[in-house]
């Protein structure tokens, strides 16, 4: 049991988008104990200021812990538990499993493109019991909470994935994600994009959408096309989850490609139309650039293409695609081809599409941080003090208790995460202080692995997991959470 905490004289942004304001906040027993004003003169019967291990918080934030709603960290907290990268941003909580990409419930020796966005040979858990169980082993130092990818279903339930899944595949997959969602898992996702579920029709993802619908849980979506047909995979995510009858959260809300540059100005009056029927959000990361695995389809010759990982190359992550074709006297697609499997950052979008989404009241952050490439996209280090530094202090698209909300208790709402994203009394001690001033990302696309400055101490279920200018972890008091 962690030492009882008082959070003194901060600024309170309690995560539910309510102006800030100057308190104390007393952390016991894994949970917040109560919030007030000077409370060193108010504490609870037996507890004794000299009991009490107390921060100076003038001139600082208190906040809920932050959520990273779109990750890809599931094995990543198994394979380093005290998750540096997405500690010291503030992050009490990920979410795993997005893009149809989960590592469970699915076993094999050798995982396939775009499995392996979640590190090679990781696949172990033929259900979600033994991926909690194997969460609660590892001891993360932060929480974690599960979707199910519907292309990792399809990987357990079909041997060709170029096609629909037969009734008897259907039957399969569902009966696999009601073992997950009876093992708490929050809902499911899927990533039509990719090929590996392209040929699913609508109605494949509908009905397996039911399963997570009648257990009470979400459905998040990567859709078909963020490109020329965004329109039409935001319509088929919404009937989907309509039909269903589940929330639908839009992942990394994006147009990508000069040719659909300024398009948010079509998705989200659509996205705020859908609103009217049901209920619907996305997320978003704060860059110009994507990440995912080598494709050639993404590769136009125009935007910028950073290697992030090579097999057959590794020496050359972290290079641009232009020089390394240039090199070898070849065009851009010939050289992806040379050095796949691989991944990559695409320049893909523009920077008025990014704010317009960070900016709307229905988008939350979530990284999308790739924690096994070699030279990552900066957004697995610094996501989440970007959205402060850049768009709150820098670009002004919101208040600072917005820019909280859409990181905390927005995203526990959206996601069926019980008792945490709010600062009240009885909610788990997920918190993070940060001096408003100082917070920055330092991770950038040519030195990715920087830690962030100005996020002076997170806690994890009452416990300081982490404290600004002490590299190690302090604590990894983290647990496998269950949907509400
Ligand atoms: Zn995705
Ligand atoms: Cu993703």
């Amino acid at each position: 049991m962690s030492t009882p905490t008082l959070l003194e004289g901060g600024l309170i942004v309690d995560g539910g988008g309510a102006p800030g304001w100057p308190g104390d906040v007393l952390l016991q027993d894994g949970r917040i104990e109560r919030l007030g004003q000077r409370l060193r003169e108010h504490l609870p019967a037996g507890l004794d200021l000299a009991d009490l291990q107390v921060h100076d918080c003038r001139g600082k934030v208190i906040a809920p812990g932050f959520i990273d709603v779109h990750t890809h960290d599931d094995a990543a907290v198994l394979r380093t538990p005290e998750y540096l990268p997405k500690l010291s941003q503030g992050i009490t909580t990920v979410v795993t499993g997005n893009c149809g990409i989960s590592l469970a419930p699915y076993r094999t020796e050798r995982a396939l493109p775009p499995l392996t966005l979640l590190g090679p040979d990781a696949f172990r858990y033929a259900s979600m019991a033994a991926y909690r169980e194997a969460v609660t082993q590892a001891l993360p130092a932060l929480n974690v909470a599960a979707l199910v990818g519907h292309t990792t279903l399809r990987f357990a339930a079909m041997d060709d994935l170029a096609r629909a899944a037969t009734a008897d595949e259907r039957a399969r997959m569902a009966a696999l994600l009601q073992e997950c969602m009876d093992a708490g898992a929050l809902g499911l996702s899927s990533g039509l994009f990719y090929e590996e579920a392209f040929a699913a029709p609508s109605d494949e993802v509908t009905d397996l959408a039911r399963v997570a619908a009648r257990a009470g849980g979400v459905y998040a979506t990567h859709l078909r096309s963020e490109m020329q047909a965004i329109i039409e995979a935001l319509h088929e995510a919404g009937d989907c989850a309509f039909e269903a009858g589940l929330p639908l959260v839009i992942s990394h809300h994006k147009c990508a490609g000069p040719a659909q540059w300024g398009r948010t100005r079509e998705t989200l009056p659509l996205i705020d139309q859908l609103a009217q029927r049901q209920d619907i959000a996305m997320d978003v990361y704060p860059y110009v650039a994507g990440s995912t695995v080598l494709r050639e389809d993404l590769i136009d010759g125009v935007i910028d293409v950073l290697l992030t990982w090579s097999d057959p190359h590794p020496e050359l992550g972290g290079r641009m695609l232009a020089e390394i074709a240039a090199g070898w006297g070849v065009d851009q697609k010939a050289a992806a081809r040379r050095l796949m499997p691989g991944g990559a950052c695409y320049f893909q979008m523009q920077e008025e599409d990014v704010e317009r989404v960070i900016a709307h009241p229905r988008s939350m952050i979530g990284s999308d941080g790739l924690p096994h490439d070699r030279h990552p996209h900066p957004r697995l280090w610094g996501a989440f003090p970007r959205v402060l530094a850049r768009y709150w202090r820098g670009r002004g698209l919101f208040t600072l208790e917005q820019a909280v909300h859409k990181m905390t208790g927005l995203s526990a709402r959206q996601f069926r995460i019980a008792d945490r994203g709010l600062l009240r009394a009885g909610a788990h001690a997920d918190v993070v202080v940060f001096d408003p001033q100082r917070i920055t990302d330092m991770a950038s696309f040519e030195q990715p692995e920087q830690l962030s400055v100005g996020v002076e101490a997170v806690f994890v279920n009452g416990a300081l997991a982490y404290r600004e200018g002490q590299a190690a972890v302090l604590a990894r008091a983290g647990q496998m959470l269950s949907r509400a």
